[in-house]
Parts: structure tokens; sequence; C-alpha cells
């Protein structure tokens, strides 16, 4: 398997985005990772060009070896590594996040950088341990675009989410979460199907086509870069207030 890291793992990470609270130090770069044999071969069926109707993930280890050499979408060719979901096999709650972001991307982690931090602090008021939750996201590669040595985040369009469900929806499958919650309108599109308004309907249990109850929420993101100290302070209760309606909705 090629591995890319040693490619990019120079490159300067983008600069951290101001807010409430410090970010920690970038992330060192993940060890390779070798997946099982068997886990290879399923990695492999599963991540050609095109469908594969017989030959979906039944495995996170299969899920992850196979996000490292998926070609659904153009974005693996500038990513360091696919960054597939993490959390135990039977989490109750899963998280969908929008894709990984320059950290991510090199630690081969999700939420790790600076929205990581701010998810993890909104976590613990809620009384919900991240390690009982399966934290993903709607797209596996880091989009961006380079400016001078800085790698700049953008937006993954409808194409790229909608290839990429292929392995979000092999998640859900193996997980099967009671409950899971799209943080940000990228996750709502990738699992409802549609934009939806955020605002309008956090705080409310949408059926979604697994028997799962859908929630939506803020992104971490999007609290970072609210530039004034109330509204961040205010979005960051009401975004406390979501993962504790969905932590209780997911007990
Ligand atoms: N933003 C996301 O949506 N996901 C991550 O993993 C990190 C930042």
């Amino acid at each position: 398997m090629t591995n890319q890291i040693s490619r990019r793992g120079n490159l300067a990470p983008t600069p951290l985005i101001p807010g409430l609270f410090a970010p920690a130090e970038a992330p060192a770069m993940a060890a390779p990772w070798t997946p099982s044999p068997r886990a290879f071969r399923a990695a492999q069926r599963a991540s050609r060009d095109g469908s594969y109707n017989g030959d979906a993930p039944t495995t996170l280890e299969e899920i992850k070896a196979g996000v490292q050499m998926c070609r659904r979408c153009h974005l693996y060719r500038d990513a360091t590594q696919g960054v597939a979901g993490e959390g135990p096999a039977r989490a109750r709650l899963m998280f969908v996040g929008e894709q990984p972001g320059d950290q991510e991307d090199l630690a081969g982690r999700p939420f790790v950088g600076p929205a990581g931090q701010m998810f993890d602090r909104a976590l613990a008021q809620a009384g919900a341990p991240r390690d009982q939750t399966y934290v993903t996201n709607a797209v596996k590669h880091f989009k961006y675009e380079l400016r001078g040595k800085k790698r700049i985040h953008q937006s993954p369009n409808a194409g790229e989410v909608a290839a990429c469900r292929w392995w979000l929806e092999a998640e859900r499958r193996i997980v099967r979460p009671r409950v899971i919650v799209a943080l940000g309108a990228t996750a709502a599109l990738a699992l409802f199907g549609k934009p939806l308004a955020i605002g309008k309907m956090r705080q409310q249990a949408l059926q979604l086509s697994d028997q799962a109850q859908g929630v939506v929420t803020y992104h971490p993101s999007y609290l970072l870069r609210l530039p004034d100290a109330d509204a961040k302070a205010e979005a960051f209760a009401m975004f406390v207030e979501d993962l504790k309606f969905a932590w209780k909705l997911a007990a």
C-alpha cells in the first residue's frame, strides 16, 4: 500500500483560529498503520470506483483500511491520508462532522485540532464521555487550497459528500447507533440528503431511514469563528444543550 504520509508530513499547518480556548500543540504524525490481510482485501474491493453492492465493508477495521485507498472522488490526491471514524463499534451515539481538518489529516484521527478541542470541552460539560461515542466525518479526506505553504480548508461539495456517503453508511450499519448527531450543515446534508436550517431544527429528534434518531447542531468550527465573545459564549451554551439532548436521547 502506498504510504502518502511521508510525502506531505512537512507541510505547514494552517494558522490556528483565535477563539475562546487555547489550541493544543499540533498532533504528532501517526505511525503507519497496517491492516490485517483480510481487512486489506475487503478494503481493496470497497475502495474501487463505482458501486459495490455486494462488497460493503463489514468491520471498522475494513473501513479504516478502505478509506486509505478510496478513489470514489478526487480528494484522496492531495490529502495525506483518509481519516475514518473512531470509537466503540457498539456506541449508542454517533457524531458526524464535515471532513478532517489540517491537523486531523496529519494525525489520521477525527476532531483532534482546534475544533476537536472545542468539541471535547462541550462534551465534558454535557456529561457525555467522548470515548463512549463514535466520532466520524461526512467526508474522509481533507479538502483544501494551497496558499503559499498554508493549507486552507475548503468545504466539500455535494458530489464529494455523495461519493463519501458509502463510508458513512457502512459505519452506520456496523455501529448501529441509536442517535446520530450532525455537526453542521455538511453533516446534515450527508445524513438527511437535503440542506437543513440548523438553528430551526436543533433540539429535535428526527427520524432517519435506519431507525436511528437524528439530531442537528452547530459545527464546533462555527463557534470558533464567531468574532464576538458574547455571541460565542451563547452559541457554546446552545451547543452544550444540544449534546446533552442527544446524549439523553441515546441513553
Ligand atoms: N472538522 C470536522 O468536521 N471534522 C474534523 O475531524 C475536524 C474538524
